[in-house]
């Protein structure tokens, strides 16, 4: 082995290497390095969130979408007829066509929105439970049922990828205003479950409750499964949920959300209408008789064994007139306890249950301003009814929730 040659050869291949290196990084180091990318940031929609100027606000409500992998996922309770053609995929295009139908303002999803225990990958499957309210530039938010969390990500990890998304208004834990500091905001910690929060539509363009929010809608986490006395049964809404919940309907009357003094007096000390959403039914649903009951009630009511007090608690703030819920896929009725309408869903996807040859439904929910010689005003009627996912998409059981006035204001 001459000594030469060895040293001339190591010399020309490491040449030739840092040639091939040097070429490398001059003419494909843009296409490798992610540094010349734009960062993708979560893309907002309009906000506030606010009435249209032909004074309404339409809401999409989806319960239990039971999302899993797409179009590996297979259908449940459909007839045999439809079982070879039918997957996730169907869910999808059900809600493209209601969001195409009723062009709604806000998509609420509450709960099962993802089917965990068929889910390999938990934010894919949420990619394809909200893609269509995303595509659509839709404002929308979500609160989790007792099925979302049985894959990849625990509820809270759920929550804030949820958060995170394009357009979603969905918030893990609600944020109040320090009140030693109005300009800051601080997380409230001490609260039961992910995905409590309240969201305000403001008044009409143009209208004196423009800067003002005219509609609350409360979200709250109803929990998974508990075990209580040894008796497994379903979670339920905590008291922190509802001390919480109580405070910021309190904060409600009266508020001027811009400190604009001009602003009518009258109407700032009206309490303006809420509604609210989680998944899991309350016991009072089951235990008691309705005045009124508009829709189906084929299945037996699965709600917690623990009755937290949810329903005096909505009744005692007096804004709730309506709350909308979903679990129990082949109840989509709404049943009026003493002013307040609890309103199922009714089974949106077909990777849950069902029945064979009923069509899976969603629920729309409109509000409608008054209005007081010429311009617009608070919020006067609200109305729901469902859609089937049939080839008319057909309209059932519309009918009126809320007329200002008329029950209890
Ligand atoms: C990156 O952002 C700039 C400025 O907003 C824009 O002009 C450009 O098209 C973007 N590039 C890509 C690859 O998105
Ligand atoms: C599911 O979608 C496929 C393809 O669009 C369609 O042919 C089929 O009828 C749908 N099935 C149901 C039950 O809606
Ligand atoms: C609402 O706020 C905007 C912007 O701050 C202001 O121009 C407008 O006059 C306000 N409208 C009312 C009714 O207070």
């Amino acid at each position: 082995m001459e000594f030469g040659t060895a040293w001339i050869h190591s010399f020309l291949y490491l040449t030739f290497i840092t040639t091939i290196l040097f070429l490398l990084q001059t003419f494909f180091s843009h296409k490798l390095s992610l540094n010349h990318q734009n960062v993708t940031l979560k893309k907002h929609p309009v906000l506030p969130l606010r009435f249209n100027s032909d004074g309404t606000f339409k809401i999409l409500q989806v319960a239990d979408m039971h999302y899993g992998n797409g179009i590996m996922t297979r259908c449940r309770d459909v007839l045999d007829s439809e079982f070879d053609h039918c997957s996730d995929v169907n869910s999808t295009r059900f809600l493209k066509r209601m969001i195409e139908a009723e062009k709604p303002d806000f998509v609420a999803f509450t709960g099962d929105n993802i089917f965990g225990t068929s889910t390999v990958d938990a934010a894919e499957s949420l990619f394809g439970v909200f893609g269509p309210a995303i595509e659509s530039r839709l404002p929308w938010a979500a609160v989790l049922g007792n099925h979302d969390q049985e894959s990849t990500m625990n509820r809270e990890e759920l929550m804030s990828f949820i958060s995170l998304m394009d357009y979603s208004l969905s918030q893990t834990n609600p944020s109040v205003k320090d009140t030693s500091d109005p300009t800051k905001r601080r997380l409230v910690q001490d609260i039961d479950g992910f995905g409590n929060y309240n969201l305000r539509i403001w008044g009409a363009p143009g209208s004196h409750l423009a800067n003002s929010s005219v509609l609350n809608l409360y979200f709250l986490d109803s929990g998974d499964r508990a075990i209580v006395d040894g008796v497994r049964t379903y979670g339920w809404i905590k008291e922190s949920q509802l001390r919480w919940l109580r405070t910021l309907s309190q904060g409600c009357q009266g508020q001027d959300l811009d400190g604009d003094q001009s602003a009518d007096v009258s109407s700032l000390l009206v309490k303006p209408p809420a509604l609210a959403f989680f998944h899991i039914p309350i016991p009072e649903i089951r235990q008691r008789s309705f005045k009124e009951i508009i829709g189906q009630y084929q299945e037996y009511v699965a709600c917690s064994s623990v009755n937290s007090g949810v329903w005096q608690t909505l009744v005692s703030m007096g804004d709730v007139k309506a709350v909308f819920i979903g679990h129990d896929h082949n109840n989509d009725f709404c049943g009026n306890l003493d002013g307040i309408w609890f309103c199922y869903g009714g089974g949106f996807g077909y990777h849950g249950y069902g029945k064979a040859g009923c069509p899976r439904r969603a629920r729309v929910i409109l509000a409608e301003l008054g209005k007081g010689g010429k311009a617009w005003m608070g919020v006067q009627r609200i109305r729901t009814w469902k859609r089937l996912d049939d080839e008319e998409l057909s309209k059932i059981d519309e009918h009126v929730l809320w007329t200002r006035g008329l029950q209890d204001d």
